[in-house]
């Protein structure tokens, strides 16, 4: 048996660089996308929106803007858990219910 020459190594370079660039073209197709804000709340439609009638809080609210609320659109805490995971920093946007001036006090 004879030893593998140069020569020999040299004709897998073509077929090696093909598998190689098959395997990145397809696990840069299957790698989850980084730039996408929602990972899972209410993927099949379009678009997702949630309309609140002001007049209709009663008390403080907060809206999620992290997209990772159990309760969405309402803030569940999740944000504190994403925020340890990645060093991001959101937080919810909170409506506080404006206390109208009475003259009793
Ligand atoms: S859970 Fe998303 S901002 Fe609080």
């Amino acid at each position: 048996m004879r030893a593998p020459e140069t020569s020999d190594l040299v004709t897998y370079i073509p077929i090696l660089t093909s598998i190689g660039l098959a395997l990145y073209v397809i696990w840069h197709c299957l790698r989850p996308k980084a730039d996408i804000i929602n990972p899972n709340i209410k993927k099949t439609e379009e678009k997702v929106v949630d309309t609140m009638n002001v007049d209709d809080i009663k008390e403080d609210i907060s809206f999620c803007r992290c997209w990772r609320s159990q309760e969405f659109p309402l803030c569940d805490g999740s944000h504190n858990e994403h925020n340890k995971k990645t060093g991001d920093n959101v937080g919810p946007m909170c409506l506080r219910k404006q206390q109208k001036k009475t003259f009793c006090d």
